[in-house]
């Protein structure tokens, strides 16, 4: 497993922030989400540093999908970064944490009514529109206040990027946004930029998420900034502003070659400035949402090996504590991950096993055939660079307890969110 972070072989056990797990298991039990605070932090300062150009106006939101509490979203608010929010829910906890509501994007496919209407109420700052039938529902609610909210439209410009089936998100039958090709696109537009409830101020577009070709960005960025062209030849409209989305790839395994985030960043900004100078726009503004590139490596999930059993096929299984609901990840995208036995750090690996969950599914794997020292009863495993749509994604399939999170850092460990108990199964139960 390679130590990313502030990981580190000490005597043969591996700490993170400084905090050795068998600590962190005494003090937690397990299964557990073990974020690297400072990792975390150098993530956040990464684009808040990188994503700079001397002729534009900047935003990074952080795209709360990926992992959501209130500790990571005032932690997110403290670098003074934006927040991409999904849902009523993820917009509620940014507020209970008291995030900043103006650095609020707020998106969607489906927004309900109840989330719009909350997106009003508690001065969420950006509504990614999806498509026209939300754009008409939208324009009726603030009609009716009389207020105007500051708006992107999500296009899609067609670039089907090199990632996961599942996690694409521009192919011309994708759920997201309104297609640059569609016959009505400039109606909608048009609508958009007359509406005296909108303040319109451009388009948005996301490509698909864990996306390792930089060209593939550059590409899509290309498309949209024609089409921001076109919009202004045909209607006349000059918009001000730029929404790219996120799916920067990250390290997962040695299969996986992520490129180097910090000159990427600036080359992308330099590239599409060009593009703008070139096509003579007027965008000021950019912003981008990475998620999974902020918190993935960070992040770390802490098992207790149960029983090891070898099958009549000869496959060596290691039974942990947990599983697919609290890493659905595998089960849903063939996703890979590294893991290592965390006090055998010095053993020279011997075993191939399979790291399987303990609930009732088949594809409950976390890891096909994979080397480690020979294992025990009791050791702790650690499965690295679960940091991004774990938790978030997590359930409570055969009412496992969804595991406590906790942030380490410079020897401390922070609890940020508590072990469900078994109580918290049947706490919305009604007899
Ligand atoms: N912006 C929008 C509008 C998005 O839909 C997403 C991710 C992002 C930003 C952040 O993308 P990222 O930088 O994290 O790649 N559950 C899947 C990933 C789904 C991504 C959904 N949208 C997984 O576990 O791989």
């Amino acid at each position: 497993m390679k130590l990313l972070g502030t990981m580190e072989n000490v005597n043969g056990e591996l700490f993170i922030g400084g905090v050795g797990m068998n600590e962190l298991k005494s003090a937690y039990g397990t299964p557990l989400y073990v974020y690297d605070q400072t990792a975390l932090e150098s993530q956040l300062s990464l684009f808040k540093t990188s994503f700079v150009h001397p002729h534009l106006v900047t935003h990074v939101a952080y795209a709360s999908k990926a992992f959501l509490s209130l500790a990571m979203a005032q932690l997110v608010n403290d670098f003074g970064l934006s927040l991409d929010v999904a849902s009523g829910g993820e917009m509620m906890v940014a507020y209970k944490a008291g995030f900043d509501m103006s650095r609020v994007i707020f998106h969607g496919n489906n927004k309900l009514d109840d989330e719009l209407d909350l997106a009003i109420s508690l001065g969420c700052g950006t509504v990614v529109i999806d498509n026209r039938y939300e754009m008409a529902r939208l324009k009726t609610k603030l009609s009716a206040l009389g207020v105007t909210m500051d708006v992107y439209l999500r296009i899609n410009p067609g670039i089907d990027a090199s990632t996961h089936e599942y996690i694409k998100t521009s192919n011309h039958d994708s759920k997201f946004g309104e297609s640059i090709y569609d016959a009505e696109i400039m109606s909608i537009v048009s609508e958009l930029s007359t509406s005296s409830c909108f303040n319109f101020l451009g388009f948005h577009c996301h490509i698909g998420s864990q996306i390792f070709d930089e060209n593939s960005f550059i590409k899509a960025a290309d498309v949209v900034l024609s089409f921001y062209k076109k919009v202004e030849n045909e209607l006349g409209l000059v918009l001000p502003a730029i929404n790219l989305g996120g799916g920067f790839g990250v390290y997962y395994t040695d299969a996986d070659t992520p490129f180097d985030l910090a000159p990427f960043l600036s080359l992308y900004l330099s590239t599409l400035y060009s593009r703008i100078l070139e096509l003579g726009l007027s965008i000021t503004t950019v912003t981008i949402e990475p998620g999974r590139s902020i918190v993935c490596n960070a992040g770390s999930t802490l098992y207790t090996v149960g029983d090891l059993k070898e099958t009549y096929g000869k496959k060596d299984y290691i039974f942990i504590d947990g599983g697919m609901s609290d890493n659905p990840r595998p089960a849903l995208y063939q996703a890979k991950y590294e893991a290592c036995l965390t006090s055998k750090l010095d053993e020279s690996v011997s075993h191939t096993y399979t790291i399987a969950g303990k609930l009732c599914e088949s594809g409950d794997v976390l890891i096909n055939d994979f080397k480690l020292p020979s294992a025990s009863v009791g050791d702790l495993l650690l499965v690295s660079s679960t940091g991004a749509y774990t938790h978030s994604m997590s359930s409570n399939y055969n009412k496992l307890l969804r595991p406590a999170v906790v942030f380490v850092k410079s020897g401390t460990h922070k609890l940020v969110v508590r072990r469900q108990t078994y109580d918290d199964l049947i706490l919305q139960d009604i007899l």
